[in-house]
């Protein structure tokens, strides 16, 4: 007896289990079974008779063994969220729209993904020979999806997919818990295998450190507005007086915002404290300071030495550093010029150490945290600050000399004097 199952239950049971054993005539509760032993790995699925070949892994706690029979009439084409790369030794296909994805055994799939490029119809085979169940797990994990009367697949005028890039989409479905079999949150995959990064950088702009003015915190903690006048008056500031800052309220914003309190020696490597909140108290951040016009210091691009507060010259104004500036004003479309643009530099493997899944995506929320207590600051100072969207990471580095994969900007905080 066939219960509880349609047509198209019975063609994915058709498919053999890991053992390779075929499976048809299968109650829901065998389903059932067969689909929490998919989700839990026990159970591969393949697309033909030879093992191997094509094998689809639930990536979803959600994941059923529904497949559709997919339908030779209409057009298919890759999809545009579809990526294939090396992952554990094996080929991988997936896409962040997907509940399922495919480990890649066969130079078939990439004869039938290279006849999709275009809108086009299934390499022409039988009902259910191996190209065609091979289609069918391509549409399944839908690295294929089909093409409506318009010609084109439903995510290219779908809105909810329009408006999804493919690189925002997959880093926001890996980054999160749901979507991926990854092993997530603080891992510390490479314990013992990797060194992890000191808290204070290794740089060679010590020689030309200068100490900067320090603000007096006990007194302003007298007299300082509000936290909630703060907050409440708070706002970006894109128009500046023609008088720079001073080397004083450029010494005071840092000391308020970016600096090391302390350096904490713990066996999972050093933590730091700083006024605003970070991810694993990692502080894996650097600040470099482009002075376009500061009252007592020279034009330049400077490191910012959080743990002494002072600044470092790494360079006097060149070609990049005009560049700099200018990307910063078009950010703020071009309604100011700043004077002082802080970029904020992640060493990414300080918390690529510790964290798997989740590092990156941490980082970019510690940049939230920055901007928010900058503007806090910059608002109780009365200083005009604005958090910048976009900024040139290749630029930094060539100004640095860092290697883009180890340090490079993932923020952008631009001040100038108040009106
Ligand atoms: C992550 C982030 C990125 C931003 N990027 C820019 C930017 O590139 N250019 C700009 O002029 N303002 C930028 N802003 C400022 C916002 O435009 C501003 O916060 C928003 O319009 C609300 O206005 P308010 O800050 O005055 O309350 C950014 C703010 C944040 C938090």
């Amino acid at each position: 007896m066939n219960r509880g199952l349609t047509p198209h239950y019975v063609n994915i049971i058709e498919w053999l289990s890991k053992d390779g054993i075929p499976l048809d005539g299968c109650d829901s509760n065998l389903i059932e079974m067969l689909e929490a032993l998919a989700r839990s790995g026990s159970v591969e699925l393949h697309a033909g008779l030879t093992r191997d070949k094509l094998i689809l892994i639930p990536s979803r706690d959600d994941f059923k063994l529904h497949l559709d029979l997919i339908s030779s009439d209409c057009l298919w084409q890759v999809s545009r969220f579809a990526y294939m790369h090396f992952s554990d030794g094996v080929l991988v296909a997936r896409s962040p729209i997907a509940d399922c994805w495919l480990s890649v055994n066969d130079e078939t799939v990439s004869e039938i993904l290279y006849s999709l490029k275009l809108p086009s119809h299934l390499p022409a085979s039988e009902p259910n020979d191996y190209v065609m169940n091979a289609c069918r797990m391509l549409a399944r994990a839908q690295i294929i999806v089909p093409c409506g009367s318009s010609g084109e697949p439903f995510e290219a005028h779908d809105p909810e997919y329009r408006q999804w890039d493919f690189h925002d989409l997959l880093f926001h479905s890996l980054s999160r818990l749901g979507r991926t079999t990854q092993r997530m949150g603080g891992v510390y995959a490479f314990r013992g295998e990797i060194e992890p990064l000191p808290a204070a950088k290794e740089h060679q702009w010590a020689g030309s450190f200068c100490a900067l003015p320090r603000p007096d915190i006990p007194r302003l903690s007298q007299i300082d507005i509000s936290l909630t006048t703060a907050i409440e008056t708070r706002r970006s500031i894109r128009q500046y007086s023609i008088v720079p800052l001073s080397l004083e309220q450029l010494g005071e914003f840092l000391f308020r915002t970016v600096r090391t309190r302390y350096i904490l020696p713990t066996a999972a490597g050093e933590l730091l404290s700083r006024p605003y909140a970070n991810g694993g108290g990692i502080y894996e951040q650097e600040f470099y300071v482009t002075i376009d016009a500061c009252l007592d210091y020279p034009r330049g691009f400077y490191y910012y030495d959080h743990i002494n507060h002072g600044l470092c010259l790494i360079s006097y104004p060149t070609a990049d550093m005009e560049l700099l500036i200018d990307e910063a004003s078009a950010s703020a479309a071009r309604a100011v010029r700043p004077q002082v643009v802080i970029t904020i530099a992640s060493r990414f493997h300080r918390l690529g150490w510790k964290y798997r899944g989740m590092a990156y995506a941490t980082q970019l929320k510690n940049v939230g945290a920055i901007y928010q207590t900058m503007y806090l600051v910059a608002t109780s100072m009365n200083v005009g600050g604005c958090a910048l969207g976009i900024g040139n990471s290749d630029r930094l580095c060539r100004m640095t000399g860092e290697d883009y994969l180890v340090e490079s900007s993932i923020g952008e905080f631009m001040l100038g004097r108040s009106l």
